[in-house]
């Protein structure tokens, strides 16, 4: 079969982004399998790169270009940030990064483009320093104005290092599954694999690879002995407890990374997992397959906050909200939140996650705990949520629960911030409800 050249795969995703919006995990799968086998890591690694900077990438071209290009000419645009990217960030030899961007204009069907290419690439070579130097702040910082302002507003003392951190690559940690094995024998089994890993110091179920691999190559990934999951996720489970005699629900449950944890950690009587989006929730399905633990779980493709449509008017022991969010905690996992958001989703969201907790909240036992978390560290999602909340539901007050990690916030929860010993961003609240 033909194969397509990896850069011009890579400006057709970042097109598409740019275009459809959709999200790199969606998108690179269907077009890692157009090009030859030893160019998919490299096709991945351009499109988290040049999402994770585009906005110094699109900065630099910009103030190479005399003018702007035409709306239908944005994949030359594109193919010129995949080249400023290969010189700024990668050991890509120079003339390698310009003599490919300028080969791949051509397999684009657009030659003119060539001599343009060309010359902003080679320009950048002359002056790199000096144009990083004139950029504005949010260019600069490859982060959006309106998200800048926020993580401003919000963490005046840890904007800068929220900032870094989201420009950095996220360690591959994975959740042993200590129902099956031991997580120093699955060390053991790593290290006869050739993997280099350690284990987290956040949480004894983790353990941090040196270098990503693919899953495939991971030992007894197909029975299930471990699962890809930040260390930070994994705190839900423990929150939650062992759940001997006790009924869960997980109401955001897709793809399942924390109800499979529940299930393995605890000895529920019942667990329902929900998700409003069906394929996301066949994703639950396979995991929890993989993992043989199906049938102690009952999925069920619902709107959480309409209870009418799901609900059995059985209470609930426990709840888990992982609600909804913008996803501002795991920027260095998905660095395309940065082009895909808008200021204006967050009311959106915060407006869903109260709907949420209103609705789900006459779901849960007098006597009972909801754990409301999010992978974001705004606080209009976070603390502020939980506050209003609080106010307004007379029935509710907050539990006490320790994580090893974190900044605690005596009103509301805890939150880890990006980088927190390695950690992706959490927020977690643990409400109770009177008895
Ligand atoms: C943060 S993700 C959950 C991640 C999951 N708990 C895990 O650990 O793998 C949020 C999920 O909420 C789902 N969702 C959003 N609104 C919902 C609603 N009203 N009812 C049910 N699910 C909803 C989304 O489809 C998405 O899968």
């Amino acid at each position: 079969m033909a194969t397509v050249d990896v850069r011009v795969a890579a400006v057709n995703v970042m097109l598409q982004l740019h275009n459809e919006g959709g999200s790199l995990s969606r998108l690179l799968p269907e077009a890692q399998q157009g090009v030859a086998d030893k160019d998919k890591a490299l096709l991945q690694a351009l499109c988290f790169g040049m999402s994770r900077f585009s906005g110094q990438l699109s900065g630099l071209v910009d103030s190479l270009l005399s003018k702007p290009l035409k709306r239908k000419d944005t994949d030359v645009y594109l193919l010129m940030q995949l080249g400023v990217f290969q010189l700024a960030f990668t050991r890509v030899a120079p003339h390698a990064a310009v003599d490919n961007a300028v080969a791949a204009v051509k397999k684009m069907g657009k030659p003119w483009a060539k001599g343009l290419v060309n010359a902003v690439l080679r320009n950048y070579q002359r002056q790199p320093a000096a144009l990083l130097a004139k950029l504005d702040e949010p260019a600069a910082l490859s982060h959006p104005a309106w998200l800048l302002k926020r993580f401003k507003r919000d963490w005046p003392e840890h904007w800068q290092s929220i900032v870094e951190q989201n420009n950095r690559q996220a360690p591959m940690t994975l959740r042993v599954n200590q129902s099956k094995i031991k997580c120093e024998d699955y060390l053991h089994k790593l290290d006869s694999a050739g993997i280099q890993a350690t284990r987290s110091d956040a949480i004894e179920t983790a353990i941090q690879l040196q270098s990503p691999v693919a899953v495939q190559s991971l030992p007894a990934f197909e029975q299930g002995e471990v699962s890809v999951q930040d260390a930070a996720a994994q705190y839900a489970a423990v929150v939650l407890g062992r759940g001997e005699g006790q009924r869960l629900l997980d109401a955001c449950a897709a793809p399942g990374g924390k109800t499979a944890h529940a299930l393995e950690h605890g000895q529920w009587d019942e667990v329902v997992a929900l998700d409003q989006d069906a394929d996301r929730l066949a994703r639950v399905e396979e995991t929890l397959m993989r993992l043989q633990l199906s049938d102690r779980c009952q999925l069920q493709c619902a709107d959480a906050a309409n209870t009418e449509q799901w609900w059995d008017k059985k209470q609930f022991d426990v709840i888990l909200l992982d609600a909804p969010c913008s996803g501002t905690g795991v920027i260095r996992r998905h660095p395309d939140i940065k082009l895909l958001r808008r200021n204006t989703d967050i009311d959106q969201l915060v407006q869903t996650q109260q709907q949420l907790l209103q609705s789900l909240w006459k779901t849960l036992k007098p006597g009972g705990k909801l754990l409301y978390a999010t992978c974001s560290v705004l606080k209009p999602e976070n603390e502020h949520q939980v506050n209003r909340f609080l106010e307004q539901q007379e029935d509710a007050a907050l539990a006490e629960f320790d994580l090893p990690v974190g900044l605690a916030r005596p009103n509301a929860g805890i939150q880890i911030l990006p980088g927190d010993q390695e950690l992706d961003g959490f927020f977690y609240s643990l409400l109770v409800k009177a008895g």
